[in-house]
């Protein structure tokens, strides 16, 4: 397991982050998965033992069960609590009463109480938005953030699903106000989506903050289970949960390449689609999801596969996003300013 500095910070995480969407069950996150405390113990336990550092969770999966059932892995498995970085996010509706959403400062902070307490910790390492808030100013979110990082009830703030615009003006307002910084941006990024490639990995390489990879698998599609034409449907996620929105042509092109690609090296396409993320320097950390211990031990082993230079240019082209502007303007543009 390799170990990567998360964003500017001095802290380093692991390459693989353990995702823990599929704790729980309850509300929406039922169709992703329902695993109890004996199965997230035996998950958490293993992804340590792998050299795993990383936890994400967040406030609003399974209703808060998802952050109890971490924190009591932790307790169960008797870890070091300062071995370990955990990050959890804030923004999601939590139940039905006025104030219970959003990044208004209300919110966050009696938020971060609640998962302090379901984790059973008392300091996050990484408190992330879960994505922009439209109806809070910026300079609200950002302030009631620096307060916790201030307090030691946070030690780092990180963004997720921000267009660029939002994520620049966010770091140039923390910049212009001496207040607390995002670090890492949490976005969705595969082989078979690489529309981040457009604005987002060129702002994250020039204000050099981390990114954590979410659904790397696109919720399991790339693990090579499902068929083009449907014939053959395997259990799983995406069966009924159609989500994240992938191009299926362009998907299922990129498998037809990866299957060969993975019997040759003796590997499996999943472990070859969590591999390709592993070889794009903007990468910090993959996060990945698991339902069963079978599919963990499958994605551990991506961090040993490598590929060729020809391999992988095989794979950007399969994989090519159609190109829009004004990215072909630029590269016009760009010719003799490199
Ligand atoms: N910030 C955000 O908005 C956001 C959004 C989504 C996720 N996340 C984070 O990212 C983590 C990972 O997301 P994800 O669970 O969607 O990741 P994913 O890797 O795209 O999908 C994981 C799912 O794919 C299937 N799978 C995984 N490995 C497999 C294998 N080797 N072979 C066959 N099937 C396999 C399993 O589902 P089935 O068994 O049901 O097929 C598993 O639950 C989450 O736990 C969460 O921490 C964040």
């Amino acid at each position: 397991m390799k170990y990567n500095f998360l964003g500017k910070t001095g802290l380093k995480v692991s390459e693989l982050c353990l995702g823990t969407m599929t704790f729980g069950g309850k509300g929406l996150f039922k169709a992703v998965g329902s695993l109890g405390q004996e199965s997230v113990d035996a998950l958490v336990k293993r992804s340590i033992d792998a050299g795993i550092n990383f936890i994400d969770t967040a406030n609003v999966y399974s209703e808060g069960w998802s952050e109890e059932l971490t924190g009591q892995s932790i307790r169960n498995l008797g870890l070091h609590r300062d071995d370990l970085v955990l990050a959890t996010k804030v923004r999601g509706k939590m139940s039905d009463k006025i104030n219970d959403i959003g990044l208004s400062r209300k919110h966050i902070m009696q938020q971060v109480e609640q998962s302090l307490k379901r984790l059973q910790t008392d300091y996050i390492d990484l408190y992330q938005i879960h994505s922009y808030d439209p109806l809070t100013p910026l300079e609200e979110t950002l302030g009631a953030l620096d307060d916790l990082v201030r307090s030691g009830k946070v030690r780092y703030i990180g963004a997720s699903n921000m267009a660029a615009w939002q994520l620049m003006k966010a770091l140039d307002y923390s910049t212009y106000n001496q207040v607390a910084k995002f670090v890492s941006l949490q976005a969705y990024y595969t082989i078979a989506g690489r529309d981040l490639e457009r604005e987002l990995i060129p702002l994250l390489n020039d204000q050099k903050v981390g990114l954590m990879v979410w659904s790397p698998l696109a919720g399991g599609l790339l693990s090579g289970k499902y068929s083009r034409d449907e014939q053959n449907k395997e259990s799983g996620r995406r069966v009924n949960f159609d989500f994240p929105p992938v191009n299926r042509d362009r998907a299922f092109d990129i498998i037809d390449l990866l299957k060969p690609m993975a019997v040759a090296k003796g590997a499996t396409v999943a472990q070859l689609a969590l591999a390709w993320l592993l070889h794009q320097p903007a990468v910090t950390t993959v996060i990945i999801g698991a339902n069963k211990q079978e599919q963990l031990e499958d994605n551990l082993k991506a961090i040993d596969i490598t590929f060729t230079t020809g391999e992988l240019q095989q794979l950007a082209t399969v994989s090519k996003l159609p190109s829009e502007y004004p990215g072909w303007m630029l590269e016009r543009t760009g010719v003799d300013r490199k």
